[in-house]
């Protein structure tokens, strides 16, 4: 059997009970390796390594123009190795290889990005009335607790590390269960690029027994999170013991806003694409599709059409545009959303277990329409490839269904009327809205949500911010005693 080990204080380990547990390749429901499964003293000790590694200026006062350079060492590295990684991607998460290769690259260039801002974190002198300096100085928040999903796993794995090192931070990584391969990988060229041992320390277990001791433990002072609310909620509570910085990504339940006047073609794809690419296993995904009522049914036609040639199979093929979901659980679960679909909604394509599959966690790609905005399958994040079609009639109701929703992370909208897109732009609660398109994401811009979708930014100058405290110094420059008493 495959066994990878844990990466603590630059050392490759085994969980200290010495159990493991099974990662899987989706499309055929076999044991592809195994991990450690780690508990709460193995967290224990990568966050002692992590501690030790920050409080002795290992790694915060390595240069900043260090940092960087040991950042962009480790990018060159990726994008060496990227055909490797990739491969390993789509085979342990079920996403097209083609889809694994993109974010290979975006994990690089992510490496890359943090690793050019590292020397660009500026401080300021703050404008006092009295004869002082007065400063703001940005410093490192300290040991960064991470936890990520399995959606996108390296790539998660580089929007929490190539931040948090970038600040000077050091870190205790957690994969998901489901996915930590990939980053296992890359562990192994932590100390090639120059990180001393104990910056990073990667974790690998599940939820409750390796993640929630991390966000418990009173030595770790943030924790940063990508997954479902649930989730979110139990770290937030568990965090305010220790008043640690938390920031959430919370996934959601997105709009993606067709108006009449929009490229028909263009919105087709763009609807496909917003809640199909990465088998909707997306937290961004536009599973809320909402159409202006004179295009609706050809609208839905437009779409059931397109969605019935969408190519699902093995993920390794090139030629895959839709690969398995990551697990059996997941498959469950969007598998009982479907059947519930079908009692809340009408069926317009889908709706089940793809023909000619007998193995593998394949879900057909499946559309709901005439939806109703107060159905479970409109509110609840399933996670699949499943859209909800809902018609409105004017803009007002767009706007009003598209902000119906407990969540806040993304939305978009279709029109060529340029006033009308950005009037909308500005009603709608979410932290990123695209016009015109769904889905691009660039590390140069910020991501993250309103309302139930979490808080804090991740990505460009914002993500580093996260990481970063601010230490307000103030030097006297009159020499005289203060004359008080
Ligand atoms: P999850 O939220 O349980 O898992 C995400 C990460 O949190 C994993 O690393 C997991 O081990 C960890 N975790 C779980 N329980 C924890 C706890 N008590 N303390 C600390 N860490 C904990 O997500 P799951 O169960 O894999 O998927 C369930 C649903 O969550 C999906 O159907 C989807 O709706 C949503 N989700 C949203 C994501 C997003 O990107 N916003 C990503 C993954 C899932
Ligand atoms: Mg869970």
């Amino acid at each position: 059997m495959n066994r990878y080990r844990m990466h603590i204080n630059g050392e490759p380990v085994e969980s200290r009970r010495g159990g493991w547990f099974p990662v899987y390749d989706p499309s055929t429901e076999e044991i592809l390796a195994e991990a450690p499964d780690a508990d709460e003293h193995d967290v224990d000790n990568a966050v002692q390594a992590a501690r030790a590694a920050f409080d002795s200026g290992a790694w915060p006062q390595t240069t900043a123009q260090e940092r960087g350079r040991i950042l962009l060492r480790l990018a060159e590295r990726i994008r060496k190795e990227s055909a490797m990684l990739g491969e390993l991607e789509s085979r342990n998460s079920g996403k097209p290889i083609v889809e694994a290769e993109f974010d290979i690259a975006d994990v690089a260039t992510c490496f890359e990005y943090y690793g050019g801002l590292a020397t660009k974190v500026m401080e300021h002198v703050n404008p006092v009335p009295d004869n002082a300096l007065s400063l703001s100085l940005k410093e490192p928040v300290g040991v960064a607790g991470q936890i990520i999903p399995w959606n996108y796993p390296l790539l998660m794995a580089a929007w929490k590390l190539a931040p948090a090192l970038a600040a000077g931070c050091t870190c205790v990584l957690k994969p998901a269960e489901q996915t930590p391969l990939t980053v296992l990988e890359m562990a192994r060229w932590f100390a090639d690029v120059g990180l001393p041992p104990g910056v990073v320390n990667i974790v690998t277990g599940f939820g409750e027994t390796a993640g929630a001791p991390l966000v418990r433990h009173p030595d770790v002072n943030k924790i940063a999170f990508t997954g479902s609310a649930a989730v979110g909620k139990v770290i937030l509570k568990s965090a305010a013991d220790t008043i640690k910085r938390v920031t959430l990504e919370l996934g959601g339940k997105s709009p993606n806003i067709f108006f009449a006047d929009a490229d028909f073609e263009a919105a087709i794809d763009g609807a496909l694409f917003g809640v199909f690419i990465n088998q909707g296993e997306v937290c961004s995904a536009g599973s809320r599709i909402l159409v202006e009522r004179s295009i609706y049914s050809r609208f839905v036609e437009g779409m059931t059409v397109k969605a019935k040639r969408i190519k699902l199979g093995a993920p390794l093929v090139r030629e895959t545009k839709m690969g398995p979901l990551v697990s059996k659980e997941q498959y469950e679960r969007v598998r009982s959303y479907q059947e519930l679909g079908k009692q809340e909604a009408k069926l317009a394509s889908g709706g089940g277990r793809p023909a000619g599959f007998d193995k593998g966690y394949y879900v057909e790609p499946t559309i709901f329409c005439d939806v109703d905005n107060s159905a479970r399958i409109a509110r609840e994040e399933i996670f699949g490839p499943v859209a909800t079609v809902i018609p409105f009639k004017d803009e007002a109701e767009a706007v009003r269904i598209a902000n119906d929703t407990p969540y806040g992370l993304a939305a978009a909208v279709w029109s060529r009327d340029i006033f009308r897109a950005f009037r909308v732009v500005k009603a709608l609660r979410a932290g990123v809205v695209w016009v015109n398109h769904m889905q691009p994401t660039y590390v140069e811009a910020p991501w993250g949500g309103y309302k139930q979708s979490g808080f804090g930014r991740e990505l460009g100058p914002w993500g580093i911010e996260e990481y970063l405290e601010t230490k307000q110094v103030h030097i006297n420059l009159n020499e005289q005693p203060i004359g008080w008493y």
